[in-house]
């Protein structure tokens, strides 16, 4: 599909797959498309910041392209790797059949043997995929910079093969649960924006669209509970997914309200730790009065 001529067309779009993105986002993913820029999206946890590129990818029939980063992950599991098992069977072939010409040799290293990682595979494929670098807070810093080149160029070269360029690069979006700070640099290079947890009436949205056989009722007492959730000291405040979680556990248990009694139950849903667990039990009629009277 082409891309989008409007901030508006583009969340038009978006809600068709089922993403419910805010005018904010909406723009900063318009403006990326369209200047070619890399997108960053900080925010909470379980927010939709992966999701959006995911959505992105299938409603413009792009190939989503994903790097997930984590905690000593290196260039060679981003860009490329040799098929070390495929070239030693190569080679005991190859002295078999007592071939010993250089330019056998040099096959070797060529793109038969060649495995493409994520940041090769997106600069391959160019403007037809979108390149999801997911969580890059997990990276090292000598990752990130590594990933500053990359971005900045689109052009890898790989020492046996020559330079690999993009003709037109990918849409890039990297997303962030600020772990820790990123650099300057990298966020210079980058559109950034921040997504927070949704108003209310937004929230039950997502909650609907994602789960279209739930009742609007249901949903909302659903949301304003979370939205209590949230406001309590929790370790791990419940995200976006939690809150389809949980409407979708009580939905399929065949509970119309949330009540204290329902919520107790159910709490595993949306509640994932054991002190916050302490915490919202002391807490239940509360929380869920206000979702009562909502
Ligand atoms: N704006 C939205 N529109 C539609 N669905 C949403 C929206 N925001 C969140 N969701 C839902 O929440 C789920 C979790 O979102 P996602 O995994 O993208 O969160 P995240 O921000 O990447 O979280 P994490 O920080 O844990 O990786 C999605 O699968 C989707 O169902
Ligand atoms: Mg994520």
């Amino acid at each position: 599909m082409e891309h989008p001529g409007t901030v508006g067309e583009l969340a038009e779009t978006l809600r068709q797959g089922a993403y419910l993105a805010d005018r904010g986002l909406a723009t900063a993913l318009f403006v990326a498309m369209s200047l070619n820029r890399p997108i960053l999206l900080e925010g909470e946890v379980g927010v939709g910041k992966t999701e959006v590129a995911k959505v992105l990818a299938s409603v413009l029939a792009r190939r989503l392209i994903r790097l997930q980063c984590y905690e000593g992950i290196d260039t060679n599991q981003a860009l490329y790797e040799w098929d070390y098992a495929r070239q030693m069977l190569h080679i005991r072939a190859l002295s078999e059949h007592q071939v010993t010409d250089a330019d056998a040799v040099d096959k070797l290293f060529g793109p038969r043997f060649l495995l493409e990682r994520p940041l090769l595979e997106a600069v391959r494929a160019g403007d037809q995929a979108v390149l999801l670098i997911d969580e890059i807070d997990r990276a090292d810093d000598e990752f990130e910079a590594f990933l500053l080149e990359v971005l900045s160029d689109f052009q890898i070269s790989i020492p046996e093969i020559g330079t690999i360029k993009a003709d037109s690069p990918p849409l890039v979006v990297l997303t962030s649960n600020r772990t820790r700070e990123l650099h300057d640099a990298l966020k210079r290079r980058c559109l950034y924006h921040w997504i927070g947890y949704p108003a209310a009436d937004r929230e039950v949205e997502i909650v609907l669209i994602r789960e279209p056989g739930i009742s609007a009722a249901l949903a909302r007492k659903v949301v304003a509970a979370v939205q209590r959730l949230r406001e309590l000291d929790l370790a791990k405040p419940p995200g976006v997914a939690e809150t389809i979680d949980w409407a979708r556990t009580l939905d399929f248990l065949g509970e119309s309200d949330l009540d204290a009694r329902a919520a107790r139950d159910t709490l595993g849903a949306v509640v994932k730790d054991r002190d916050d667990l302490e915490v919202v039990l002391d807490n239940l009629q509360e929380i869920t009065s206000g979702a009562r009277g909502a």
